[in-house]
């Protein structure tokens, strides 16, 4: 429908320097030049290119609806492109998250992870975007379970009667490729027995009985996907705010906890997500530890409106990057403490994830090969 809004966030690792770091500005220029042409044909409305860590995020705007194969196949035409950048300056990984050489109608189980959201844009319409890396899906399902179902967490639960109605949350089990909707807050202790699993459980959609869509996470399982480790999902979410929704506030605060997400180093370790500003996502410290950025924009007309002034280059927004903050220097300080304490541990587990969700394993051939001299126990 022409009076509804399209946002699409797709990301993919494409290539770093010096190990999984961040992508070279000439990557992010090549893929900004491609998104730009795809306004020029009219394909999308607006579009704002940035990173989290090593994985390159690509927000767009457009009337086509979630799922389009010319949006897609353009996000896909962008990454190759800056894999190309990448691969010519014979950056480390280039091309990493990209399945395959060719596209085929949609980003998804090609590699690329993505978010997407349909809705009527209200009078007024503040968005989150929230960027991760070194981490899976599942590590959204602490916040959201605090934002939409925690009422000392988000107030307006209690006391906007808009809010109070409660949510549905769409769950997905990324094993075995099935998704539920479930109410909340009449079946909040069913989804809680479910998402608590993070290596199968993610949320992947959050609605509002009345306004609609309220959040979408990416919750392409990569590893999965390829049949053997790639790299890790590093996923998005975006999450619509206020005036019935969740205050931008609300949507921030749960991550002042710094939770431990699965996917660190190797993408096989336990790490404290670590909330810091887009320029400060480069990982540092044993690969990490893991990161997540908020920027915070508004849809405006079907465009995307941040700090910028009129007049400046398509795709030059400039969000409200809420975690560059000091108010988050004793958030990251304790992520520090707890991911140092964490890789004390080193190869043990719970430093490590379960056996199951290594994203490689020597095991089989070393017990192959202790097999002539495994002996039953008395
Ligand atoms: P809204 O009514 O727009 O959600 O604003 C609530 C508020 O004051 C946020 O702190
Ligand atoms: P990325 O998934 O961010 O590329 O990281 C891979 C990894 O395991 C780094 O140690
Ligand atoms: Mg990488
Ligand atoms: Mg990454």
């Amino acid at each position: 429908m022409a009076d509804k809004v399209t946002v699409s966030l797709i990301k993919a690792d494409v290539g770093s320097i010096a190990g999984h770091s961040r992508p070279h500005p000439k990557m992010m220029e090549v893929a900004a030049l491609t998104l730009d042409k795809g306004v020029k044909d009219g394909l999308l409305n607006d579009f704002y290119v940035t990173r989290c860590g090593d994985d390159m995020e690509l927000l767009m705007t457009h009337r086509n609806g979630e799922n389009h194969k010319g949006v897609h196949e353009l996000a896909w035409n962008a990454f190759m492109a800056a894999s190309e950048a990448a691969k010519k300056m014979r950056l480390y990984a280039a091309g990493q998250d990209l399945l395959s050489d060719a596209f085929s109608g949609n980003v998804r189980g090609q590699g690329p992870g993505a978010a997407e959201m349909e809705f009527e844009e209200r009078p007024t319409e503040p968005m989150i975007v929230l960027m991760a890396d070194k981490c899976g899906p599942a590590a959204y399902s602490l916040p959201i379970s605090k934002i939409y179902m925690d009422p000392f967490t988000t107030t307006g639960l209690v006391i906007d009667p808009r809010a109070h109605l409660g949510y549905d949350i769409e769950v997905v089990d990324v094993v075995d490729n099935k998704r539920v909707v479930m109410s909340s807050p009449a079946e909040m202790y069913d989804i809680l027995a479910l998402i608590g699993d993070t290596t199968r459980y993610a949320v992947k959609r959050v609605i509002h009985r009345d306004i609609g869509v309220g959040a979408v996470v990416s919750t392409e399982k990569l590893n999965m996907l390829a049949g053997k480790y790639v790299g890790k999902d590093d996923p998005v979410m975006m999450v619509r705010c206020q005036s019935g929704l969740p205050a931008a506030g609300e949507v921030l605060q749960p991550f002042a906890f710094p939770q431990l997400v699965a996917g660190w180093m190797r993408g096989s370790h336990y790490g404290a997500w670590f909330p810091c500003a887009v320029d400060e996502s480069t990982p540092s410290y044993f690969d990490g530890p893991p990161r997540v950025c908020a920027l915070g924009i508004q849809i405006s007309n079907g465009m995307i409106q941040g700090l910028e002034s009129p007049g400046s280059k398509p795709g030059d927004h400039c969000p409200i990057d809420y975690f560059a903050g000091k108010e988050w220097d004793p958030v990251r300080n304790k992520a520090m403490d707890i991911s140092m304490y964490m890789r004390g541990h080193g190869p043990f587990m719970p430093g490590i994830v379960s056996p199951d969700e290594l994203e490689y394993t020597t095991r089989p051939e070393i017990l192959k090969k202790l097999e002539p001299r495994m002996q039953p126990l008395e």
